[in-house]
C-alpha cells in the first residue's frame, strides 16, 4: 500500500485530506504537535521514519493579517518550513504535493490567472508561500504544486462560519464587494488533490472550485441559506482596510487541469451548501 504523509494533517484542509484518503492508503497524518516543519532534523527524522512515497505538505502559517506582522515567522513557517520539506522529500525520492494560494498574485491582470502567469505577491503571505514554491522547484525532482483559494470547511476558521455566525447574534453586516475571487471548499479540493497525484500530475496547477464571487456574494448565499433575516450591506475594501494588501481579482483559471484529465470541481455556491449542511446549518427549504 502508498504510504503518504501529510503535514498540517489537523487543519482545515488537512481534515479532510486525510478523511479523502481514508483506507486506501497508509496515511500518517502530522501536524506541530509531532514535528516543527521549521525544524530541519525533526522534519528529517519523522520523514525517514516513515519512508513515504507521497508527502502532501500543507503545514502552513495562514492567518494573513498575521504573516503581515510576523514576516519572520511567515518566511519562517511557509519558506524554510517548505524547503525543509523538500530536503527531506528528495532524500526519501517521495513525490512532493505542495499546497499555495492565489496570493502569489497581484491581481492587476484582472481576468483568470493561468499556471504560466508571473507571480508577483503583495503581501507577506504571498510572498512567504512563494518562497516555499521556489524550494519545492529547487530541490525536489517529482513535484507537483497546486494554487488554491479562499477555502473554507468544517474543520478551521473560515470567512463562512464568522458572517453566519455574526448574522445569527443579529449583527448588521458589511461586507466587502469588490475584490473578486473562487471561494473553495476543503472537502472538493482534497478529492481534487487526490485525483491530481493518482494521475501523477507535476509542475505547476490551478485548483478551486468554478464560478466567481466576492465576500458579499459569499455572505448573501450563506446566511440565506442559513435562514437568516439580516440587513446585510456591500461596501468598497477602502471601508474596511486590513493590514495585509488583497490582490482585487484573483480568480485562478487552469492550463493544465483539463489537459491532465483532472475533473472541475463543483460551483462554489454546492461547496457552501455542503458546508452548511455538514455543520446542520441548512435550513430546509432554504436550498437554492
Ligand atoms: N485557507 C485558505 O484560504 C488557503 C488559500 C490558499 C492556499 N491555502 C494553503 O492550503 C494549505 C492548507 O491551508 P488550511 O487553511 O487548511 O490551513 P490551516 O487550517 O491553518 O492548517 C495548517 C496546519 O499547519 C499547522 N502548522 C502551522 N505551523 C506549523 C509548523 N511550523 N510545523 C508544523 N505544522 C504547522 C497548523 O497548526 P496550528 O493551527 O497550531 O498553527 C495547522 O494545523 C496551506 O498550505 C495554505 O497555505 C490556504
Amino acid at each position: 500500500m502508498l504510504r503518504i504523509l501529510v503535514t498540517g494533517a489537523r487543519g482545515m484542509l488537512g481534515s479532510d485530506m486525510c478523511e479523502v484518503l481514508g483506507s486506501d492508503y497508509e496515511v500518517t497524518p502530522y501536524d506541530i504537535e509531532d514535528f516543527d516543519i521549521v525544524d530541519l532534523e525533526p522534519t528529517q527524522k519523522a520523514v525517514r521514519e516513515v519512508s513515504p512515497q507521497v508527502i502532501i505538505h500543507l503545514a502552513a502559517f495562514t492567518d494573513v493579517e498575521a504573516c503581515e506582522d510576523e514576516l519572520e515567522r511567515a518566511l519562517g513557517v511557509n519558506s524554510v518550513g517548505a524547503m525543509n520539506i523538500a530536503m527531506a522529500a528528495s532524500e526519501a525520492e517521495a513525490y512532493l504535493v505542495y499546497l499555495s494560494t492565489d496570493y502569489v498574485f497581484d491581481g492587476a491582470k484582472g481576468e483568470p490567472y493561468i499556471e504560466t502567469d508571473v507571480p508577483s505577491p503583495i503581501n507577506h503571505y504571498g510572498l512567504s508561500k512563494l518562497r516555499g514554491e521556489r524550494h519545492v522547484q529547487e530541490l525536489v525532482s517529482k513535484h507537483l504544486i497546486i494554487r488554491t483559494s479562499w477555502l473554507f470547511g468544517p474543520n478551521g476558521k473560515n470567512f463562512i462560519d464568522t458572517i453566519v455566525a455574526r448574522a445569527s447574534g443579529g449583527a448588521v453586516l458589511k461586507v466587502v464587494n469588490d475584490q473578486r475571487g473562487s471561494p473553495t471548499y476543503s472537502l472538493d479540493l482534497a478529492r481534487g488533490i487526490r485525483q491530481a497525484f493518482e494521475r501523477k500530475v507535476e509542475g505547476v496547477l490551478h485548483m478551486t472550485n468554478t464560478g466567481v464571487a466576492t465576500w458579499f456574494d459569499v455572505a448573501s448565499y450563506a446566511i440565506g441559506l442559513a435562514g437568516i433575516e439580516t440587513d446585510i450591506t456591500a461596501i468598497p475594501g477602502s471601508e474596511y482596510p486590513t493590514r495585509a494588501k488583497r490582490p482585487p481579482y484573483s480568480v485562478l483559471g487552469s492550463a493544465v487541469a483539463e489537459a491532465a484529465g483532472i475533473d472541475a470541481l463543483p460551483h462554489w455556491r454546492e461547496g457552501v451548501k455542503h458546508h452548511l449542511r455538514r455543520k446542520n446549518l441548512l435550513k430546509e427549504g432554504a436550498a437554492r
